[in-house]
Parts: C-alpha cells; structure tokens; sequence
C-alpha cells in the first residue's frame, strides 16, 4: 500500500526555476530569499515539526473505471472462457497498433518477455549479453536464464541509460547481444546502439519494460532493436496486475515465440510434423488480464502526456535549487514514459544531510519518494549462479572466477549514481499542478534549514 495523506490544500508559488533558467548561479542564503513559497518565509520543515508541504492523497495506483473496466472483466468472467482466446489477440493486435510494431505477443510477465525473446534468437550457454547495471534485477535474470552471460557497460551519469561508448568497450568474441534498457521510461540512445549492433552483427533486445509510449524522433521505444519487451506488472504504467509482451516486426520470430510460450506447439511459420515441435513452456496470460490491459490502454495516452507535462514542469524548478540535478534526455528524444523520475542529490549543498537523511526529511513534508537501485553488477546472485551446476558445466574456471569478473565489470560511474540518485514514483506526476509545487517547496524547505536537520540528525 502506498501512503497516503490527507487534509487541506494550499497553494504555492515558486521562484526558484525563474532564477535556474537565467542561469543564476545561488548561494544557499540567497536562494532561500527567493524560494519562500508562498507563506511568510520559508516555513519550518515538517521534519522539524513544521506543517507537511503535502496534505492530499496522491493520486492511487493502480486506477480503474468503475463502470467500463469492471464490465469488461465481468463480460470475460461471465463468458467462461477465461484461457487465451479472443481478448489476448485483441490485447496483443492493440498493443502492436500502439507501439508501432507488425506484431505482439502477451506473456505472463516482462522478465519472461526478455528470456523468451533471447532464447528466440538463440541467445543461450557461451554467450555474453552486453546491459547497463542500472536496471531492475529481472534484466541480468533474464540472461541468466538463457545460460548466457551478461556483461555490464556503465551508464551515462546524466540520463541514467547505458553508454554507448562503453559497450564497444566491452565486445568480445563471444559477445551475442546487447539489452539496452530504457530505464525510469527514458529512452536509451538506440540510434548509436543500433549503429553499433550493425558493426559488430549483434542481436539488440530492447528492455521497455519501463517504457511504454516513450519516443524517439516520433518512433516508439521497442520498436528500434530486433525485438521489445515490455511489462505490465501492477506497478507498472500499464498495470494489469502481471504481464508482460514482446514487439517485432519479425513474424517468423514472433512465430517461434508463440509457439515457445505454448508448449513448443507448431504456431504460424513454425514448421513440423506434428503439435509439439521444439522447446517450449507454458507463459500464456488470461483473457481477464487482457481486458484489464484492454482497458488500461484507453488511459494510456492521456496519461503519458500528463506525466510528461508534469515532469517538464518539475524539471524546470528542481533543476534551479542547488544539489539537484534531475535527468538529461538525448537530443532526438521526442516523448518520455516516466515511470520514475530521477535526480540526483549533492550532500555537499545541503550541509551534509546524507541522501537518506534527505529522503526521511522529503517523506515527512508528504512527497513520495525513494533511493532507487543499487549496484546490479556487485550482487551475490552472480556469484551463486557461476557456482550452479548448469554454468559449471557450461563454461571453464577462468570465465566463472569472480574476481575476474568483477573486475572486468566495474562501473564506477553507475556506482556514483545509485548512490546520489532519488526517485519520484510515476503515479506522483498524474497529480495536480498545485501537487507539483508542494514537492518544489519540500525539497526547497529542506535546502533552506538542510543545516538545521542536520543537526537534529547529527
Ligand atoms: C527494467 C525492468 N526490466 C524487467 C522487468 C521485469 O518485468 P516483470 O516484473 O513484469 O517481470 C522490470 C519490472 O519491474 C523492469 O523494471
């Protein structure tokens, strides 16, 4: 459940991005001159017992239609058909439609999106599978379930994606793929990255599993590499409680991905003699899980535009109050998907108050919010599967010895930023503009007494 809080409203009005976009540069005295929002002065933060900057529920996740969406799922329950049929081929053409793909095909959830669509290009024991250490654990899971190795090449400080120059660091003989991820709905700079698979005739996956409708030059996410996967787990901007999709324009690849997700059963351009033709599993969703997403998706756009209004917004204000330091977007970048939004944080601006110490301060002034990931690269879950006996067998000591491996898979730059970064939840941005500006005046709040709450911390 996620906390909710009550009571009045009150409205605010900022200075603080007018100064940022002149490009003033302000000093800690100064700038709380101009960020008293306002009230008389910049008030006491709530932290030290001052009133909470934000007083109203945010807007609840995940959000449904009383009437529309209930009957939806009523109409498939009542129908008795409730294995895949119908309504998943509806989700799935629907979903392909708005992506900008040929073809669609839903599966349980997005960690299996990914596994199904390497091991669907063959991706599998030997190889390695080039992705940023700044993504949700399911990514270097997936490859781990191919019986591939995934390499990691550090991150961008400034837009959080993978960075192309690091991955042609890391192509090797054995190297196989790349699984840009498009993390937080910002999108990886897949133009450089398709560049780079062209070069070295690499199989690109697209993790979108954050990125629903996000753009580039007017091209959906997903729709850049040899195939997308996305996720619709409750959390998710699409959430239907679990799910996931993979996107192609390859039909025979998509063919082979059905019929993996089916039992190996003989799918479209999938040849044999008789049902069951190849390896396979069973990783279909239900026809009341595709009317859930069927109904989610008539939400989705009004939604994305909102988010990205909002974000703007934010951008501009946070970005002028000094030790924060919000996202960069590449250039050609023409929509966001923002299912978080991030900033960095600077201790050194704010008296010392540590990130955590910042974010306990945020929190009792109302904001959601949290720390985000942590290093992927350093987890023990590596070590334990180089020490399984699948990958013994797959592959000799020398590939399997840990510190060789992390060694070679050191990313300080990541490190850094899973140290400094704060994130704002998605559903943060489906507020109010009045809701905006609280988070504008809590963060401000807490830059102007960061002394004070340090020493009450101290
Ligand atoms: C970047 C990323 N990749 C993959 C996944 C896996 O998706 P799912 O939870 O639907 O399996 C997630 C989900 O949180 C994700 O955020």
């Amino acid at each position: 459940m996620r906390k909710e809080f009550h009571v009045g409203r009150r409205r605010s009005f900022l200075k603080s991005g007018i100064l940022a976009g002149a490009g003033i540069l302000i000093s800690n005295s100064l700038f709380s001159n101009f960020s008293i929002a306002g009230t008389t002065g910049s008030s006491m933060p709530a932290i030290l017992g001052g009133v909470r900057s934000h007083k109203r529920p945010w807007p609840s996740w995940p959000r449904w239609d009383k009437n529309s969406d209930e009957l939806r799922v009523l109409k498939v329950l009542r129908s008795g058909v409730w294995s895949r049929d119908k309504v998943v081929e509806e989700f799935e053409t629907t979903w392909a439609r708005t992506i900008g793909a040929k073809r669609s095909l839903a599966v349980v959830n997005g960690t299996n999106a990914l596994i199904i669509a390497l091991k669907q290009h063959d991706i599998g024991g030997g190889d390695e599978v080039i992705m940023p250490p700044y993504t949700f654990i399911a990514t270097a899971q997936a490859v781990f379930s191919t019986g591939a190795i995934p390499v990691f090449a550090d991150i961008d400080r400034d837009t959080y994606q993978i960075d192309p120059k690091k991955i042609e660091e890391k192509i090797t003989p054995r190297t196989r793929a790349i699984v840009p991820v498009h993390i937080c709905g910002l999108p990886a700079d897949m133009v450089s990255i398709m560049e780079i698979a062209r070069r070295h005739n690499l199989i690109v996956v697209e993790d979108a599993c954050q990125a629903w409708m996000a753009e580039i030059a007017n091209k959906k996410v997903g729709t850049f590499g040899h195939a997308g996967c996305f996720s619709f787990q409750n959390s998710k901007n699409i959430p239907i409680g679990e799910g996931g999709a993979i996107v192609s324009d390859d039909e025979a690849f998509i063919d082979r991905c059905y019929s993996y997700h089916n039992f190996g059963c003989i799918y479209g351009t999938v040849k044999g003699t008789s049902g069951f033709v190849g390896p396979g599993t069973k990783l279909r969703i239900t026809e009341y899980q595709a009317a859930i997403g069927l109904a989610q998706l008539e939400r989705l756009e009004l939604q994305t535009d909102m988010r990205n209004h909002h974000a703007t917004y934010l951008k501009h204000h946070l970005d002028g109050i000094p030790g924060i330091r919000t996202y960069s977007v590449y250039p050609n970048v023409t929509r966001l998907a923002l299912h978080l939004f991030p900033f960095r944080y600077d201790p050194d601006q704010f008296h010392g108050l540590t990130r955590n110490e910042f974010i306990q301060a945020l929190t009792a002034e109302g904001i959601l919010c949290e720390e985000g990931y942590a290093p992927l690269n350093k987890m023990s879950f590596i070590e334990n599967t180089f020490k399984s006996k699948n990958f013994r067998l797959m592959y000799d000591a020398e590939t399997l010895n840990i510190e060789n491996y992390n060694r070679n898979n050191q990313c300080l730059i990541n490190d850094k930023v899973c140290e400094e970064t704060v994130w704002l939840p998605q559903n943060v941005l489906l507020g109010s503009r009045d809701d905006m500006n609280d988070i504008i005046n809590a963060i401000t709040k807490i830059y102007d007494h960061s002394a004070q709450i340090k020493k009450k911390f101290s």
